[in-house]
């Protein structure tokens, strides 16, 4: 490393400052997408009492968020594929910016719900866009770093989010939780302003001088010709864009089954039940004011999220994909196991929860700890690095649309009925459930995950049998 850069100093540089651009694209994103995540428990009370919203309300407010980024991820591959990755990523800032504002001033609730599914759009269209941009213009052997740095954005957005909400919510003041999320929205509009188009798209459209030039920029020591020339074989290969049916059709039955089955398994393994409902867990856990539980979910969630995060950016491109997958998938099921059989405890004895946390209390956030760390540096960043990598060009848009929707729809659902998945069996046999889908989901990556690690996008291509 320190010898190519004492032998090209110009041509090293200029690759870091565009990759550097490319990073901060995926940054602000994963950023928005995270904040978002997070935000919304700390803004409910103060929306609650300025509007006085009923419960149903409350809940439309809560989920039209997830309902636009269904939307956006749905109409983000088409809109990849048509105006190109950057465009697409230059809507989305401007999109976030729009909601972000209009729920900041939202005069009704009607307003307010408008507000967060037009952010709901950006997240799901940025969601799509964005790590479709890392992967195709990352270099082979940091492309697992480069959407793990997407992963690590959204986390960071997430711990954000918890800090905001905990210096805010004593005053209330929920129109600046949401509203803050324009800063970045404008930020990623400028960057992507800035940023290279996608070379990968530029030759879909025929457009090789121009992908030449960007490649020239980007990435100025490599052998430019030879890297387009492999790019136009396998474009070739799959002449032109596909249409929406295509993605179902037999031939790219495998990798389509592989991004669908991750992008289920990440939710149902029960990630969003503790993102959104770590407060409510830390209380039956023992604590008992709200700072402490603040505190507690900042920390022992938001904090060590992000840090288990870097992890998994360290390992991805060396340990590869499967490895760390398998190992994470354990880790999260026994902690899972751990959590359901302390909860049995927690619920004999949740009278003494207010002299401080219990014995099963202290388990519950140990164990915590060990889920979240063990999702962080697994399905967290792994599941968006493969749905990522393994479509061919021709239907890469449009898959990662399909995979990153069902993700929302998955992630909706796991939310939405936690509760009452709580209420009808209780908490105990509730996160016994998610350790069986653990379960369920490390023989299935045994089985059907395939190893992408230092594989370049097209010789991914050929592991699905696509050339006969
Ligand atoms: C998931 C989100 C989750 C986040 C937590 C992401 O990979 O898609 O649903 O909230 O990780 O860090």
């Amino acid at each position: 490393m320190t010898q190519a850069v004492q032998t090209a100093p110009s041509g090293t540089e200029r690759v870091t400052q565009w990759l550097i651009v490319v990073l901060a694209v995926v940054i602000f994103a994963g950023g928005l997408f995270g904040y978002d995540q997070g935000v919304i428990s700390g803004a409910l009370a103060g929306i609650k009492s300025e509007f006085s919203l009923s419960t149903f309300m409350v809940q439309v407010v809560t989920s039209w968020v997830t309902l636009g980024a269904l939307v956006g991820s749905l109409v983000a591959g088409q809109l990849g594929d048509w105006l190109g990755r950057k465009q697409t990523l230059l809507f989305a800032g401007g999109l976030f910016a729009l909601g972000a504002v209009a729920q900041w001033a939202a005069p009704s609730p009607g307003v307010l719900v408008a507000g967060r599914f037009v952010v709901g759009a950006a997240v799901g269209v940025a969601a799509v866009a964005a790590p479709l941009y890392a992967a195709e213009l990352a270099p082979a052997r940091l492309r697992g770093r480069f959407i793990s740095s997407y992963q690590l954005a959204i986390t960071i957005g997430i711990f954000l989010a918890y800090l905001v909400n905990g210096s805010l919510s004593a005053e209330g003041n929920w129109r600046l939780m949401l509203g803050a999320a324009a800063f970045p929205g404008i930020a990623l509009f400028l960057i992507a302003l800035a940023a290279p188009e996608s070379p990968r798209w530029l030759m879909l459209k025929h457009r090789r001088a121009d992908a030449a030039a960007v490649l020239h920029k980007v990435q100025p020591g490599i052998d430019v010709d030879g890297q387009l020339n492999a790019v136009d074989a396998a474009l070739l290969k799959e002449k032109e864009e596909a249409p929406w049916s295509e993605i179902f059709a037999r031939q790219w039955r495998k990798p389509l089954v592989v991004a669908l089955g991750l992008a289920i398994f990440q939710q149902i393994t029960g990630i969003n039940a503790i993102i959104y409902y770590a407060n409510q867990i830390f209380a039956s856990a023992g604590f008992a004011t709200e700072e402490a539980r603040a505190t507690v979910t900042t920390w022992a969630i938001g904090g060590v999220n992000v840090a288990a995060t870097l992890i998994a950016i360290a390992f991805i491109d060396r340990m590869g994909r499967r490895l760390l997958l398998l190992a994470g998938l354990i880790g999260m099921g026994v902690s899972l196991a751990a959590v359901g059989v302390a909860f049995r405890y927690i619920g004999a004895d949740a009278g003494a929860a207010s002299s401080g946390p219990t014995t099963a209390g202290i388990v519950t956030v140990v164990a915590l700890v060990v889920f979240i760390t063990s999702f962080a540096f697994s399905l967290g960043p792994v599941v968006w690095t493969v749905i990522n990598e393994i479509f061919p060009a021709r239907v890469r848009g449009r898959g990662v649309a399909l995979a990153t929707a069902v993700n929302w729809g998955s992630a909706y659902l796991v939310s939405q009925f936690f509760l009452s998945l709580v209420d009808a069996i209780g908490s105990s046999l509730t996160f016994l459930l998610f350790t069986f889908f653990c379960a369920v989901g490390w023989i299935w990556v045994y089985r059907a995950v395939p190893e992408t690690k230092q594989k370049s996008l097209e010789e991914i291509q050929l592991m699905w049998g696509t050339a006969e």
